[in-house]
């Protein structure tokens, strides 16, 4: 939620001059006078029961119930009137269920989208009065999870010690080092991230540390939670003992990125045997480089940890690159936003190889606006890929596309990013606006700082990919 379009309509809801104020939270938005385009006959007669739980309880309340992300309870019917204008809010601007991917652009695993159809009922429901209907018409519940998504895991790997969280309303960014040692090296299909203060993780971006048994180190040394190490990798990383510790170059071992990776509502594809994988040195870490925790009023700690499944040796370990910030392709022009200015950039790579794309990952910071990304094959047919038209910084998902795509070799996949830096922008970090760059080094890592990029996992093509299914099995 844009927090100053919630204030707006906030206010515009105290309608000065009336005897006394009824505080409607949002009613601007969502005037009850009747739309003459819907039809309000008693044949359309919108009720909890049998039009609007099954919305609710299939779009909404995994996330909304207790424990889970989001800030409200919306399981029954109470709930439902109780927040009723805000519900008409947030998904006639479509701000929930959150998926700004548009789904007219292209379709991914796990697409959450309500029909204008749904939107319109719940429209119409709010109009009629909020009626219950029938109750013994309400459906159950779907069934949730807890904890893991997918069962019992072959090995949990934990934090050495709690992160602590200091009550003081700020949003707090971490570097966690999850150190672990099993008894030999195996294989790992997928990785789970289980936060355990749920509604405070916003997000996570892991990835795992490869070392060289050869070589010597202690995973266990050194502090395992840093602050945002952002501003200073070189010393906090030192801090938390990550390096080698015989004096052989390069001192960093290698890392698999964005292996572990979580926001709320994200749950890890599971490919089929062959494809992906990881190997798990029987010593190693998890190096969460940044959890990101939002805002909380009372001194907490977190023991968020990670589920471990193993699998198979891995036959067709995923690629993964990126256009942009710290990519293969540079921003043109460079990323450089002057203030009070709406821009777009571009970057463009060619495809050497058949490829199969598997996921995309767009990633922009606070003042981003929309993104397309495309590929234009050598006889000039356009693939799609992923369009957002209206960028979250909160909800950046990896997508998931149902089957791979194929992006024949000499294609150019091209990317366009638009930059929002006026003050009309609820998310502008600067007030009154200031340029906004990419930034030099680490600097590029803080969210007042801007970032392009554009990360996609792939293959290499193998006849019949595009056949494949990557759902869940
Ligand atoms: C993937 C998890 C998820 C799903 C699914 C989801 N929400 Fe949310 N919702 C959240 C989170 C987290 C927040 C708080 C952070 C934010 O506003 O971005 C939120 C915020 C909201 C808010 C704003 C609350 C406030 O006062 O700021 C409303 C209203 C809301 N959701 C309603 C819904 C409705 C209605 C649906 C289904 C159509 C839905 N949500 C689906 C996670 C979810």
């Amino acid at each position: 939620m844009k927090r100053p379009e919630l204030r707006k309509c906030m206010k515009n809801s105290l309608v000065p001059g009336l005897f006394f104020i009824i505080p409607l939270l949002f009613s601007h938005c969502s005037s009850d006078t009747p739309d003459k385009k819907i039809p309000t006959g008693s044949d359309t007669l919108v009720t909890f029961s049998e039009h609007i739980a099954p919305i609710l309880f299939n779009n909404c309340s995994s996330c909304h119930r207790p424990g889970e992300s989001g800030p409200f309870s919306l399981l029954s019917y109470k709930d439902a009137v109780t927040a009723a204008n805000k519900i008409r809010f947030v998904t006639e601007t479509r701000y929930m269920p959150p998926w700004p991917a548009d789904p007219e652009y292209t379709h991914f695993i796990g697409e959450r989208k309500l029909t204008q159809e749904q939107i319109d009922l719940i429209r119409k429901w709010i109009q009629q009065g909020k009626l219950q209907g029938d109750s013994t018409k309400t459906p159950g519940l779907p069934e949730f999870y807890t904890g893991s998504f997918f069962g019992k895991p072959d090995l949990v790997i934990r934090l050495q010690k709690a992160v602590f969280l200091k009550g003081n309303g700020n949003d707090n960014f971490y570097t966690v080092k999850l150190p672990y040692s099993i008894p030999k090296d195996t294989f790992v299909r997928y990785f789970e991230f289980v936060p355990d203060k749920r509604k405070l993780v916003h997000h996570v971006n892991g990835h795992l540390i490869g070392y060289n048994s050869m070589r010597s180190f202690d995973q266990y040394k050194g502090e395992s939670v840093m602050p945002d190490v952002r501003n200073n990798f070189k010393e906090h990383f030192s801090k938390m003992s990550l390096s080698y510790t015989d004096k052989l170059q390069p001192e960093f071992p290698n890392l698999n990125p964005n292996t572990v990776y979580y926001l709320p509502g994200y749950i890890p594809p599971v490919y089929p045997e062959n494809i992906g994988g990881y190997q798990l040195k029987k010593e190693g870490a998890i190096l969460l480089a940044n959890i990101h925790y939002g805002p909380n009023n009372k001194d907490l700690y977190d023991s968020s940890y990670v589920n471990v499944f193993f699998g198979p040796k891995p036959q067709r370990p995923i690629r993964e690159l990126q256009l942009g910030t710290f990519g293969v392709a540079p921003i043109e022009p460079a990323l450089v936003i002057a203030p009070n200015e709406i821009k777009t950039f571009h970057s463009q790579w060619q495809v050497p190889e058949d490829i199969s794309l598997l996921s995309v990952n767009p990633h922009m910071h606070l003042i981003g606006k929309s993104m397309l990304a495309y590929a234009l094959t050598p006889s000039n047919d356009t693939i799609r890929i992923i369009k957002i038209n209206k960028w979250n910084f909160r909800w950046q998902y990896y997508y998931t596309f149902p089957k791979m795509i194929k992006i024949p070799a000499g294609s150019v996949i091209h990317v366009f990013a638009t930059y929002d830096n006026t003050a009309k922008n609820p998310d502008n970090p600067f007030h009154p606006p200031r340029e906004i760059s990419e930034g030099e080094g680490n600097e590029s890592m803080s969210t007042k700082e801007e970032m392009l990029q554009f990360i996609f996992s792939f293959l290499p093509y193998q006849p019949g990919d595009e056949n494949i299914s990557l759902e869940r099995k």
